[in-house]
């Protein structure tokens, strides 16, 4: 795993937001893996700057994020999708009809996760992917656990997750219980991959990342096992 430090979360989203740009200029019509979360957020403002400015088309670029929670509306302000629309769809020229997000509003959850992963396959697969990380070493929504699973699927969420997103709803209450992931498998696929941590909670994961093993204890600990991965980071997480 490569690694770059950034001077603050601005910093990063700049350094992340360029290695995106550069993918899709180096391949217009290149698959993207998109991640939700605080983290990328500042990269996504920094994408819709580089478009506005003209740097970045976006016309032919499909994309794929990584989990919406289950069950939720797509309407609803705190779903996946909302959130895509509201950070980076809405403000670039990406044709809609390209965006996927898995669906929480799935009747045949086995079947549909399925098909998300013949459409990836069939996109070609994917050529960069955008990853956050909890602080439990989640991506995604694969949760530590003795187990994990390669394949798109249902899973539960964790205690801690539930608490750690319940900061975006009304109440604790009114968190999904479920989401829809994409497994490690599908994850390590990507031809490339970023990570992205910042700030201080952050810096317990991003040390045992670095420093342990791989094990299901930490799911972004097989990142090791990838070939192509890039950590950028703050100094908040790193450590001075
Ligand atoms: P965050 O979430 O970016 O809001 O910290 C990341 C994650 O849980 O994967």
């Amino acid at each position: 795993m490569k690694l770059i430090v950034c001077e603050n979360y601005a910093e990063m989203s700049r350094v992340a937001a360029r290695m995106v740009a550069g993918q899709v200029i180096a391949k217009p019509d290149c698959v993207l893996g998109l991640a939700t979360g605080s983290t990328p957020i500042g990269t996504y403002q920094e994408l819709i700057r580089l478009y506005e400015n003209g740097l970045v088309d976006f016309k032919d670029v499909v994309s794929y994020n990584l989990d919406e929670y289950y069950p939720i509306s797509p309407e609803n302000d705190q779903s996946y999708r909302y959130f895509m629309n509201h950070n980076l769809f809405d403000h670039i020229n990406i044709d809609k009809n390209n965006t996927h997000v898995p669906s929480g509003e799935m009747a045949d959850p086995d079947a549909e996760c399925k098909k998300y992963d013949e459409m990836v396959e069939n996109a070609g697969g994917i050529d960069l992917q955008i990853l956050g990380i909890g602080q439990n070493g989640h991506i995604g929504f694969n949760e530590p656990d003795d187990f994990l699973y390669a394949e798109t699927h249902v899973t539960d969420l964790t205690e801690n997750t539930i608490a750690v997103n319940s900061r975006f709803f009304a109440s604790i209450d009114e968190v999904p219980k479920q989401a829809i992931t994409m497994g490690l498998g599908n994850i390590l696929k990507a031809k490339k991959i970023l990570l992205l941590i910042n700030g201080k909670a952050k810096s317990a994961i991003l040390h045992t990342l670095l420093e342990g093993n791989i094990t299901t204890r930490v799911p972004a600990s097989f990142l090791k096992a990838h070939a192509d991965v890039t950590i950028i980071c703050d100094k908040e997480a790193y450590g001075e």
